[in-house]
């Protein structure tokens, strides 16, 4: 199932991006075919029928967001850094430990109505994804869940996606 197959993929980096952190890689799940089309498969399977885009966060969600909006049949939203897409744009800043960041998307790729599941690798602060679930509100279209593949649970996403509906391959 999914659960293991991330399990054993991933790579555990103590120290990385800085002392005291232990970053969960999931490149080696990404690099092996087998467990990067299973993996993709499982996710759409779950949502298949439920969604009618996926939006995927700039950069880590785009890797999974592009091959399941492919296996889903619908069309890919792009959510990214401040300051990369060409506007009319929507943009949403938000606080980081140190300093702050700032998503955007482009309004117009949203269809009203339409129905978007958003992906990323992983839930933190849950930061990221608070932005994405309100610029895809403000575009017109209505986020119905996030899905991750790792959610880190002591640094308090879902207490900050509160009300929100959020599902994690793997919880730490
Ligand atoms: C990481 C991760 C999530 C986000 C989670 O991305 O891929 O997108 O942080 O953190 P949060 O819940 O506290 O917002 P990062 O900004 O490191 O960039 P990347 O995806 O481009 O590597
Ligand atoms: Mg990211």
């Amino acid at each position: 199932d999914a659960v293991s197959l991330v399990e054993s993929h991933l790579r555990e980096v103590p120290d990385f991006p800085a002392p005291g952190v232990l970053f969960r890689d999931i490149t080696p799940l990404i690099a092996d075919p087998q467990a990067f089309k299973v993996l993709i498969e499982t996710i759409a399977e779950r949502y298949r029928g439920q969604v009618d885009a996926v939006a995927g966060l700039e950069s880590r969600g785009f890797i999974l967001g592009a091959p399941l909006a492919i296996e889903m049949g619908v069309g890919m939203l792009t959510v990214r850094k401040g300051g990369r897409l060409p506007g009319p744009v929507v943009g949403v800043d938000y606080d980081l430990e140190y300093g702050s960041a700032r998503m955007e998307l482009q309004p117009f790729t949203v269809a009203d109505g339409q129905r978007v599941l958003v992906i990323d690798d992983v839930l933190a602060t849950g930061g990221t994804a608070n932005a994405a679930f309100e610029l895809i509100e403000r575009a017109g279209g209505v986020p119905t869940r996030l899905c991750v593949l790792i959610e880190l649970r002591e640094l308090g996403g879902r207490e900050r996606l509160a009300g929100r509906e959020v599902d994690a391959v793997l919880t730490y």
